[in-house]
């Protein structure tokens, strides 16, 4: 049976996830309204449209269209600031390993982001070759949880979406795996990523025998 590996990017392949938290941490002090950690939870693997009006929600705060627009601009320059110092050091523990290993037993890998960055991201950390397929946030319509990008990625790669295992490191993407009964794998605190089939704190942790498994594991 065709088991398939579908990667997010923020947080799962690479540490962009503080660098998103900073960037909307400062959009939202702009506004006087104030964002902590668990509220940084909720938009993770949520698109940057979404986020925003999360924020706004969460200060009871409406704003123009062109300021709207204008912030979300802003807030993706300051996260590109940091995106642009990039390198391979940003890549997190255990993934290029995992990866390699993947290429070389050949079970098809696809990239399932909501960020419209992440070619540029895999470029940066020369991580592209990897992935036979990569759908991300410029070709989706419907937002984590919805599972529309990890469809797109089964699509392409060929095998049924029941023979995909997702990594996530967030809640609306362990949302987005099951709601499509994929396999969900969640990478980071087991205790927010509480829905997932399997939780691993990182993949140092994902031993061969965890490994196998996985790949033997039907839903
Ligand atoms: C997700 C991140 O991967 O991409 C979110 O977890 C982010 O925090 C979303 O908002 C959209 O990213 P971008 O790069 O298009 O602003
Ligand atoms: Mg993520």
């Amino acid at each position: 049976m065709k088991k398939a590996f579908i990667f997010d990017l923020d947080g799962v392949i690479v540490d962009t996830a503080k660098f998103h938290f900073l960037a909307w941490k400062n959009l939202a002090e702009s506004l006087d309204i104030s964002f902590s950690k668990s509220q940084n939870e909720e938009l993770k693997g949520v698109s940057r449209v979404e986020s925003l009006h999360k924020i706004l929600k969460w200060g009871n705060t409406s704003i123009s269209d062109e300021k709207f627009e204008k912030l979300m601009a802003s807030k993706n320059e300051e996260y590109l600031a940091y995106v642009n110092q990039m390198t391979k050091e940003d890549i997190l523990p255990g993934v290029e390993e995992l990866l390699v290993y993947l290429k070389e037993n050949k079970p098809p890998i696809a990239l399932g982001s909501a960020s419209k960055n992440a070619r540029r991201i895999l470029d940066k950390v020369g991580l592209a070759a990897y992935f036979e397929a990569i759908v991300d946030g410029n070709e989706v319509a419907k937002a984590k949880p919805n599972p529309e990008v990890f469809l797109k990625g089964c699509e392409l790669l060929g095998v049924e979406p029941s023979h995909a295992i997702v990594f996530e490191d967030s809640v609306a993407g362990i949302e987005a795996a099951n709601a499509a009964n994929m396999i969900s794998v969640g990478i980071g605190d087991k205790r927010i990523l509480s829905e997932a089939d399997f939780n691993f704190e990182g993949f140092t942790e994902l031993k061969p025998d965890q490994f196998e498994i996985l790949i033997n594991f039907n839903k």
